[in-house]
């Protein structure tokens, strides 16, 4: 069967919708938020693919319990495009929150982007320990027990997308129960070196690897980061054999492809949205925070956005260059995030007050004039309105898995603004020829690319600023899932395919010819 006709089960932690329960007992629907739902929803159409996730929200939570209760296979939001045909997974709240909480939300993500002080964090406890146990392989083997059931109810094996960091058991767990799964499984944010994993017990890190070497292709973001993870395999899973050149694991008689796939925005969609009704609300009141210069910023409030340094960077700019003072403004619109781990509590806090110093040291009471302007929540048409505007976008991540914001803006921008890009970001691979590129912890260097942006004579900025629009034109989101349902076809449903064996030497020919058929097909 065609791949492109089979049917697909999408699995991540949090869905492609929310629900609220009215006062009259019904529910409505909204979409969700966050790249990963942005993403895949935006290659659905069409597909009413099957959607399992985790609530959110208690709507969500009453939703799913009110499909049990009615013996309903699927949850079916009205009103959605595309459609989804949605399932739920519903750990208890204290399993959940070990899960996501203490394992995924900070250990995994904080592992993955490089973020922990390692001579005084983490501590693996007896606590964390029973984190792993009873909340993250708990929820795992729910996702994968759903998962099998939703398959086994089809008459076509169909492809199975797994969604990121929160389920690295699921696919060995699929495997154990569904032999001939066709399961793949994208990571949306860096993969560390294997040395830094080591800050995990040995038994995880292999249930790690061993978990992902269950899908039949396994996708990053970057080529570093499959690289990253072809030499954690051959680190800590014994027994493995890794082909470098043509990019895959053989492992149990099985061959695993491990494969870059760097995501995109839905060119289309964040252009409508842009200019939106939702978005031109804004358009109304945000020029009164925007000045003869415009620095902005559009963030989750995270760790690993490295917003602080920025704030400093920008001090340090004022205090270099005073002519400056009074005007240009720095708009940093920021999401509260996981506002659950402790870690991310405090990042909010020190973000705060590095933001009050410089305004307190610069702002100017007789003009009403502060330097930096917080705008702190979530609201999709703001952040994109905003981006219409700036002069220069600062995206100074420590590390990124892609980066979508610097994508936005530099498709959304009207003013030839500037990016500033961190080294760190996956998106550094696509725009860093045309962008200010920096180190992310070089605060000079980063005060030093906001001068340099603020005074490039129009015609750079106005080239740059075109090179990068059609970089990220030309390289939507619906490539990005073309390309994986290409290798699933090569790879992963080849009837006649012998898992067992290397591809032979000069296999990076053959790899290359796929990025070529890649190359031509944009
Ligand atoms: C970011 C990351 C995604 C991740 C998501 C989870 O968007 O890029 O890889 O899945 O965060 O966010 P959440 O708010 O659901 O914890």
């Amino acid at each position: 069967m065609e791949v492109e006709n089979r049917p697909l089960i999408v699995a991540s932690n949090r869905g492609p919708v929310t629900f609220t329960r009215e006062p009259d007992g019904s529910f409505t629907s909204k979409k969700g938020s966050g790249g990963v739902v942005t993403a895949v929803t935006g290659i659905a159409t069409g597909r009413q693919p099957i959607w399992i996730a985790c609530p959110m929200t208690l709507g969500d939570r009453r939703r799913a319990e009110q499909a049990r209760e009615n013996g309903e296979e699927f949850i079916v939001p009205e009103g959605l495009d595309p459609a989804f045909r949605l399932r739920f997974v519903l750990p208890d709240s204290a399993t959940y929150h070990k899960y996501y909480n203490k394992i995924s939300n900070p250990l995994l993500w904080f592992l993955q982007h490089y973020l922990w002080d390692t001579p005084t964090s983490p501590d693996i406890t007896a606590e964390t320990y029973d984190s792993w146990s009873n909340g993250y392989a708990a929820v795992n083997q729910m996702f994968a027990d759903e998962i099998v059931s939703a398959a086994a109810a089809l008459d076509e094996e169909p492809i199975i997308m797994l969604q990121d960091y929160h389920l690295y058991l699921t696919a060995g767990m699929i495997r154990e129960k569904r032999p001939t799964a066709i399961i793949q499984q994208f990571v949306h944010i860096p993969w560390p070196d294997p040395d830094y994993w080591r800050l995990l017990p040995m038994a995880w890190r292999r249930a790690i690897c061993e978990g992902m070497l269950g899908n039949d292709i396994v996708g990053f973001q970057t080529r570093e980061h499959a690289r990253s993870f072809l030499y954690t395999c051959e680190a800590y899973v014994p027994g493995v054999r890794v082909d470098y050149a043509g990019r895959g694991v053989i492992w149990n008689g099985r061959r695993i492809e491990v494969r870059q796939y760097p995501i995109s925005i839905d060119v289309e969609a964040v252009r409508r949205n842009a200019y939106s009704k939702e978005a031109r609300v804004h358009d109304r009141y945000l020029p009164s925070f925007y000045n003869e210069y415009t620095v902005l910023r559009v963030d989750r409030a995270e760790p690993s956005k490295n917003i602080v340094r920025g704030f400093n960077a920008f001090g340090r700019f004022l205090e270099a260059h005073p002519e400056f003072v009074g005007r240009v403004n720095f708009v940093a619109i920021l999401v509260p995030s996981r506002m659950d781990v402790v870690e991310y509590q405090s990042y909010l806090d020190d973000v705060s007050s590095i933001a009050g110093r410089i305004n307190a040291r610069y702002a100017n009471v007789e003009t009403s004039w502060q330097p930096i302007n917080l705008i702190l929540g979530e609201n999709y048409p703001r952040a994109l309105a905003a981006m219409k505007w700036y002069d220069v976008l600062m995206v100074n991540s420590i590390i990124d898995g892609m980066n979508l914001v610097a994508k936005e803006g530099c498709l959304l921008n009207e003013r030839n603004g500037v990016l500033i890009l961190s080294e760190g970001a996956g998106a550094a691979v696509q725009l860093g020829d045309d962008a200010l590129m920096i180190a992310p912890a070089d605060v000079e260097a980063t005060a030093d690319a906001i001068y340099q942006a603020l005074t490039m004579p129009l015609p750079e900025r106005r080239r740059r600023a075109d090179n990068l629009r059609r970089a990220v034109e030309s390289d939507d989101v619906a490539k990005w899932f073309r390309e994986q349902l290409w290798d699933l076809d090569r790879y992963a449903i080849k009837e006649d395919r012998d898992p067992g064996v290397l591809l032979p030497n000069g296999a990076g020919a053959a790899v290359d010819d796929l990025d070529e058929r890649k190359a031509a097909s944009t």
